[in-house]
């Protein structure tokens, strides 16, 4: 048997780091001119990776110029400014190398002596989220992969701690009154996802409506409480958004607190896009009620411009998270262990194996500072405001819908009708993505499609704004140019 590892001597090691160095500058250089998508084929990108399976390996030096050629130099462009669709915060480069040091020290964040910084730095991230939002300052929490991994572990928190006096954990549903589940029409999909991976039933789920301003019909939500209580149905859990995917609207949290408390609901907040602006003063206001949660769903993969994955649940206290999740197991008993003030992770969620995400989140936050991030968020929030005030002063846009970073408007151009206003709105995502200077995306509004501008990341400029608007009226006149040609 040869003495042989997967290691490169420390020399080797140097060079591949210093390349890859060059490689990560690279794609910072110029950043603002880099297109924000490249218009290949799904065939001509599958065709680049269609290989065998290589038995030998390459060179190292070839191997990365391979992946500058075909990942690095065609990513879309989630770093730049000119990245509008969905939310995609650009990342930041403390986390870069963040994420090379916790991957190099390959920490498991599961059992305390497997990783016992990694775990203090968690608990010590849990603690400075909720000094944040100003929630539960004993609160527990975990860090999650994203928004969705955050809202289905709340709604698992709610449901087990919930249902505990049934012992829920060892009947499961069977045999349960049916329960319900509230949440807005704007409510986000992951949610419909959690409400059936959790054996509720979309049956189950309300989508109560919203008002002008997108925020939960709290008259109707009641309404519709007493009619499931009348029903013989459990009002069960009541979910609060602070901050819709779509607009941005924010519900009225301390009335759903209050709605929650009358019917003994647990109530969750979905704060994955919005919560963390809380840290306004400018916004302080509109969260009134989030810190009487039972449970809040984050995301810092979103505005703490993590980059991917990284999310977090909140839960009043560190013993819902472990009476949902504890499992015996021989092997992982903790008895023999002397320190009892160890936190175990995997006894307080479901992965048994975690790598180390507070890592980056910590590292962040102290290099940049607090104050700083914050003042990232408002530039944010600002530079919407101001695509909107240049969009009100237009003729050929209009607005639709704004709320803390998402804009909705859409082109008018010389549109006659609201069907050619459709039409034209309709080919411009695809124009868009085409043309690949701007990233951006649609969604509907009470059936109407708009576009949909999220500006979530801290290198967005008024200049970039600006282009936006341009690039847009470029590509629309086109577009305009070729139907009033084709007609
Ligand atoms: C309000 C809200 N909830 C949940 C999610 C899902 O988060 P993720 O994409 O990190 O899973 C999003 C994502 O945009 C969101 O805006």
């Amino acid at each position: 048997m040869n003495n042989e590892s997967l290691d490169l001597s420390l020399e080797e090691f140097e060079q591949l780091l210093g390349q890859s160095s060059k490689l990560v500058i690279n794609q910072y250089q110029g950043l603002n001119e880099k297109k924000a998508y490249h218009d290949f084929t799904q065939a001509e990108v599958e065709s680049w990776f269609d290989e065998p399976l290589p038995s030998d390996g390459k060179s190292n030096s070839e191997l990365l110029e391979e992946v500058r050629k075909k990942v690095l130099a065609t990513a879309t462009n989630n770093l730049g400014p000119h990245m509008y669709g969905y939310v995609m915060s650009g990342g930041n480069q403390v986390s870069t190398v963040a994420e090379l040091l916790a991957t190099t020290i390959n920490q498991n964040a599961t059992k305390w002596h497997l990783a016992p910084a990694i775990s203090e730095i968690e608990k010590r991230v849990i603690r400075w989220t909720t000094e944040m939002i100003g929630y539960a300052p004993d609160a527990g929490g975990v860090l999650v992969s994203g928004g969705s991994a955050a809202n289905l572990t709340g709604l698992t928190v709610a449901r087990n701690i919930f249902f505990e006096k049934k012992n829920i954990k060892q009947e499961g549903l069977f045999g349960q009154k049916p329960f319900v589940v509230y949440a807005s029409d704007q409510v986000h999909s992951c949610v419909d996802k959690s409400v059936q991976i959790l054996g509720i039933g979309l049956k189950h789920l309300r989508k109560i409506p919203t008002d002008d301003q997108f925020k939960i019909d709290t008259r109707a939500l009641e309404e519709q409480i007493n009619q499931d209580i009348k029903n013989d149905l459990t009002p069960f859990c009541l979910i609060g958004t602070a901050g819709t995917v779509n607009t941005g609207a924010i519900d009225n949290l301390s009335e759903l607190a209050r709605l929650a408390k009358k019917y003994e609901m647990w109530y969750h907040i979905d704060g994955a896009y919005g919560a963390l602006a809380s840290v306004l003063d400018s916004t302080k206001e509109s969260y009134h009620g989030m810190a009487e949660a039972d449970s809040i769903a984050l995301d810092f993969h979103k505005w703490l411009y993590q980059p991917f994955e990284a999310g977090c649940t909140l839960v009043r206290d560190w013993s819902s998270l472990r009476r949902t999740y504890f499992s015996q197991a021989e092997y992982l008993d903790t008895a023999l262990e002397e320190d009892s003030d160890r936190l175990e992770f995997n006894e307080h969620y479901f992965q048994l194996s975690r790598n180390a995400k507070a890592f980056k989140v910590w590292m962040s936050i102290k290099s940049y500072g607090f104050k700083k991030i914050k003042a990232m968020i408002q530039q944010d929030i600002d530079l919407t405001n101001y695509l909107i005030e240049q969009i009100q002063k237009l003729s050929d846009f209009e607005v639709k819908a704004y709320g803390l970073a998402v804009a909705c408007f859409r082109y008018l151009g010389d549109c006659q009708s609201e069907e050619e206003i459709t039409a034209v709105n309709q080919q411009l995502i695809p124009a868009l993505e085409k043309d690949g200077r701007v990233f951006i995306t649609s969604t509907k509004l009470k059936g109407e499609l708009v576009l949909r501008a999220c500006f979530i990341n801290h290198r967005k400029t008024i200049e970039t704004t600006d282009y936006l608007l341009s690039v847009i009226r470029e590509v629309a006149e086109t577009i305009r140019k070729l139907q009033i040609t084709n007609c």
